[in-house]
């Protein structure tokens, strides 16, 4: 693949990390698929993961997004503990009010487009802004529009689901997180259930949110171009642990291992 030259620079690291995992461990009844997993994004960063089929990179999201139960160690957002915090040298859950009000912050989408098939497109944006966050109907879906807009949709606001081509529920899911505002966005292999033609719109929706918005992302892709251009940072996991990661010209370019070695010439 051919270096390109608009590789972001990565933001401070200095700042309080907009995520941190702190010896992370989760387990899956007996089977451990994270373990002692220490890493930090910063604010505004975007970091892709990449790895083999089951290195637990799909966990690592669900358990920012609190989709999973954290087995141990401590996730922190902005500084603050999500789900668990140390206390007195103790591991102590925290309230669940407290892990949903952190979570409003952040959005995820699928791999699936999993929006809701009862309501429109307009509706299924403005539904957590309204009912989470408590705005007018009104006022949700002005911004609502402006979403749609944003993502090419703007004849498609009273479309249902299954109306909408998988690139277009696709979008219509992108435009849903980014109503809620959030400061992270996590996307697992957003355009793996599309159509070839339909993953190059879904994909320059995102690059135009990662170029004009300063939103930190986390995000699993296997379009290595695409996570090229828009990362500052790749990591390569192998069997939960961070097997190598540096800016994607590094990680592409000269890997380290044999093991990122073999797995990018399987996707690329
Ligand atoms: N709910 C679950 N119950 C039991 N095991 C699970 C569960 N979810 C994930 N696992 C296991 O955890 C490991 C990591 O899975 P994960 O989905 O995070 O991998 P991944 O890196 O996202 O893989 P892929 O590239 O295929 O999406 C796998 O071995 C998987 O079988
Ligand atoms: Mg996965």
């Amino acid at each position: 693949m051919p270096p390109t030259e608009n590789t972001p620079t990565a933001p401070s690291a200095s700042a309080t990390p907009a995520i941190e995992f702190k010896d992370v461990e989760k387990s899956f009844g007996p089977t451990t698929v994270l373990k002692n997993l220490n890493f930090t994004v910063a604010p505004g960063e975007r970091v892709t993961l990449i790895g083999p089929s089951g290195s637990g990179k799909t966990t690592i999201l669900r358990l920012v997004m609190t989709l999973e139960e954290l087995t141990g160690g401590y996730i922190y957002v902005d500084g603050k503990p999500l789900t668990f915090e140390e206390r007195d040298g103790k591991r102590v859950e925290l309230p669940k009010k407290r892990t949903r009000e952190m979570t409003t912050r952040i959005g995820m989408v699928f791999q699936q487009f999993n929006l809701f098939p009862n309501m429109t497109a307009l509706e299924n944006i403005i539904e957590a802004p309204v009912h989470v966050l408590g705005k007018s109907k009104a006022d949700a879906s002005k911004e609502a529009k402006e979403l749609l807009e944003r993502v090419g949709l703007a004849d498609k606001a009273d479309a249902h689901p299954t109306r909408l081509s998988g690139g277009q529920q696709q979008r219509v899911a992108i435009a849903r997180a980014l109503a809620m505002s959030p400061e992270i966005l996590l996307l697992d292999e957003v355009t793996s259930a599309l159509d070839p033609e339909l993953v190059g719109d879904v994909l320059g929706v995102l690059r135009d949110i990662a170029e004009t918005t300063d939103i930190t992302m986390l995000l699993v892709t296997h379009e290595m171009q695409f996570a090229r251009d828009v990362s500052h940072r790749v990591m390569m996991f192998d069997s939960g642990q961070v097997l190598e990661e540096g800016p994607p010209d590094q990680i592409f370019n000269n890997p380290q291992h044999e093991r990122t070695r073999s797995f990018l010439s399987s996707v690329l």
